[in-house]
């Protein structure tokens, strides 16, 4: 084929490039149980969680280019390691395709927050690409796929809330009788996941109630809710993370008392069953603390829908 007419073949195949895009939401921990150590290294969990609207946002398109291409608008996350590329390529390896894709990445959950922003990207992003690519894998195939590439991933297949059990793998659908806002405090100090668990003893666990996840499901208010709110990995965060101990009582001082870090952390949680208050406590935490963000989002929340377009 002469030059032209290789130019010519490109740019049809990329005129008639297909595009699909969908929201990738975040989570919180209402409950995490450890429940021991296991043989493989990984810990053995009990925990509640639910989807939070604060979402990132996933294009995935054909591509006429080889290969996966991703563009991010943050500038630190690393092409190789990001988990929305090794999600693809996973499918595309285990469905025998080439895997040409161009993936646009708009970030918005911090990264590093406990708030399952890498894994909630590598769940959308099977989605996205099993449609894309109509290899008609169902929802516990792609969990599958998911599990292999962190232990948070499968359960954005089930929310807006679900208990998850095991490593992370084994994950069953629930209904909260409550809905209504989170206000989530994001500092700027990303923490390593591993080294949470590494820090974990088991004497951790004691001071927090056992069993409250089913307690939880029937709590009707915020109020009644926060009283239950669990999570054995925090004394090791803090231990990993002492300024976030200090940014916790900073944040109980100015009125914040039922708050919890979600997950390995590094963000907090408080629940309010309206927006105002939540807006309200948002205000007086950015007027006193000046090095964090705050977000208010509706909780729980399931994936958005997939949105096709020509591009
Ligand atoms: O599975 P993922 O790569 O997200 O886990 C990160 C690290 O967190 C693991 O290497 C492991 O040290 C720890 N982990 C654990 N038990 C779990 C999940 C994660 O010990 N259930």
């Amino acid at each position: 084929m002469s030059l032209t007419a290789l130019q010519n073949h490109r740019a049809k195949v990329a005129s008639r490039r297909a595009g699909v895009r969908a929201d990738a939401p975040s989570k919180i921990n209402l409950t995490l149980e450890v429940l021991g150590r296991r043989e493989d290294g990984y810990h053995e969990l009990r925990s509640l969680v639910i989807g939070v609207e604060l979402a990132d946002h996933i294009l995935c398109q054909t591509s006429p280019e080889p290969g996966i291409g991703l563009q991010c608008n943050d500038p630190t996350i690393d092409h190789d390691e990001n988990l929305a590329v090794r999600a693809a390529r996973a499918l595309a390896h285990r469905c025998g395709l080439d895997g040409a894709l161009r993936i646009e990445l708009q970030k918005r959950i911090p990264v590093g927050g406990g708030l399952g922003g890498g894994s909630s990207d590598a769940a959308t992003t099977l989605r996205l690409c099993n449609s894309l690519w109509q290899t008609g894998l169902d929802e516990n195939a792609l969990a599958a796929v998911g599990a292999e590439l962190g232990s948070d991933v499968p359960l954005f297949f089930t929310l807006p809330s679900a208990i998850v059990e095991g490593r992370g793998e084994r994950v069953s659908p629930v209904r909260l009788r409550w809905s209504g806002f989170v206000l989530l405090v994001c500092p700027p100090i990303p923490v390593s996941t591993a080294e949470v668990y590494r820090a974990f003893r088991p004497d951790d666990c004691n001071g927090f109630p056992s069993g409250a996840y089913r307690e939880i499901l029937h709590a009707a208010s915020a109020a009644d809710l926060s009283m239950l709110l669990t999570n054995h990995l925090e004394p090791a965060v803090f231990r990993v993370c002492p300024t976030l101990s200090g940014l916790r009582d900073e944040l109980i001082g100015l009125g914040l008392t039922s708050i919890r870090v979600t997950g390995s952390g590094s963000t907090f949680f408080s629940l309010f069953d309206d927006s105002e208050p939540a807006h309200r406590a948002a205000r007086k935490i950015q007027e006193h603390v000046s090095r964090v963000t705050t977000v208010v989002a509706a909780a729980p929340v399931g994936q958005g829908p997939i949105l096709f377009e020509e591009c």
